[in-house]
């Protein structure tokens, strides 16, 4: 029988992926985690339901070209299977009046090798987003006699996983920099709990940031799971919203990562990309004064971008400087429209999760 998942970084040739899907999406009621989120300008702060039809049909009509674009290039593309992400949840600990959406895959799965493991997100409206590709890992345990199916510890999210009160709507930007540079964060330490697209995987190494998604704990329980990496806690002081490291450190290719200019690597963090001979370039700036309606992101969307090998990249079709300093870089450049998309938590990267790359866990950092 057929290898079917294998991936250790986002830069070896990419042959399968898996492609989120918008339907029923909603705009989660606040929560404990989420709150703390929501920029204080943002027009989202405070509403919760459905998202608009016609948005979800517009960011539908986004991921299917995209899927078209990646198969065009040799890529196979799974969907998920979206549930009525309307309805309320329960566990033993909490409730919660609706789920989210099917989006992005890269927030929930995490490809390393021959293993798919579902993270533990601290939102309890993403406590059951995995069901959705479940179908999809059935598939595959059928299918490749080496594939490990897995699920990270599921954290209780109860009260006590959460500072309470953390978030106040009269804090100053420079107020929450502080809080970022002392690595408060609104998630406590009585469990672990991670994002997927908190990790960046680079072969024998994972760089994992430490933000509002991941906390202390959880980079404890890589360590413990993955004897055989070396976990990396990295942190982005510049980042009033730390959350999920692919807006703000992105590798191209061995040797070469794209940082973003407002969230600079802290110098004793930099050492083992310098001590290996990598480039760290500060990535162009995105050609967009604001992200589109509804969306929770950055405009820093732009550097978001799917490595297909080391040469190839997908670019959002409107980020020009993105995609100028990308061909400069040597890479050649696809441009896709996704601006449509990006309400639905996030760019190019976030829309996938990877199944098959070529390639195997190299030692980039020896
Ligand atoms: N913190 C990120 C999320 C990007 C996927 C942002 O810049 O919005």
């Amino acid at each position: 029988m057929p290898k079917i998942v294998n991936s250790w970084n986002d830069f070896d040739p990419l042959k399968h992926a898996i492609v989120g899907r918008a339907d029923f999406s909603m705009i989660p009621p606040e929560e404990p985690a989420t709150s703390e989120k929501v920029p204080v300008d943002s027009e989202m702060r405070g509403m919760w339901g459905p998202r608009p039809t016609e948005t979800v049909e517009k960011a539908n009509e986004q991921l299917d070209n995209y899927v078209a674009v990646l198969e065009k290039h040799g890529v196979k593309v799974d969907r998920p299977t979206p549930l009525q992400w309307n309805q309320h949840i329960q566990t033993p600990d909490f409730r919660n009046d609706s789920m989210m959406t099917a989006m992005p895959p890269r927030d929930i799965l995490l490809t390393i090798g021959n293993e798919i493991m579902a993270s533990a997100n601290s939102f309890r409206c993403r406590y059951f987003e995995y069901l959705a590709y479940w179908p999809l890992m059935n598939e595959y345990f059928e299918n490749d006699p080496e594939f490990k199916w897995s699920q990270a510890p599921r954290p209780r999210l109860t009260d006590k996983s959460y500072k309470h009160n953390y978030y106040d709507e009269k804090i100053s930007l420079e107020d929450r920099l502080i809080r970022t540079a002392n690595k408060d964060f609104v998630t406590t330490e009585v469990e672990p709990m991670w994002d997927a697209a908190d990790v960046m995987r680079v072969g024998k190494d994972l760089f994992i940031q430490h933000g509002l998604t991941t906390n202390r704990k959880a980079m404890e329980w890589f360590k413990r799971y993955y004897p055989d990496l070396r976990v990396h806690s990295v942190n982005f002081p510049g980042d009033p919203y730390p959350i999920h490291i692919d807006a703000t450190f992105v590798p191209l290719r061995p040797g070469l990562i794209i940082n973003n200019p407002h969230r600079p690597l802290p110098v004793e963090q930099r050492a083992i990309f310098e001590a290996n001979d990598w480039q760290i370039v500060e990535a162009a700036k995105p050609a967009h004064d604001g992200p589109p309606p509804l969306c929770y992101s950055s405009v820093w969307l732009s550097m978001n971008c799917l490595v297909l090998d080391h040469k190839t990249v997908v670019v959002e079709e409107s980020e020009v400087y993105q995609a100028e300093q990308m061909d400069k870089l040597g890479m050649n450049v696809i441009p896709v429209p996704f601006r449509d998309a990006y309400p639905f938590g996030g760019g190019l990267h976030c829309a996938t999760a990877d199944v098959y790359r070529e390639g195997g866990m190299e030692d980039y950092f020896p």
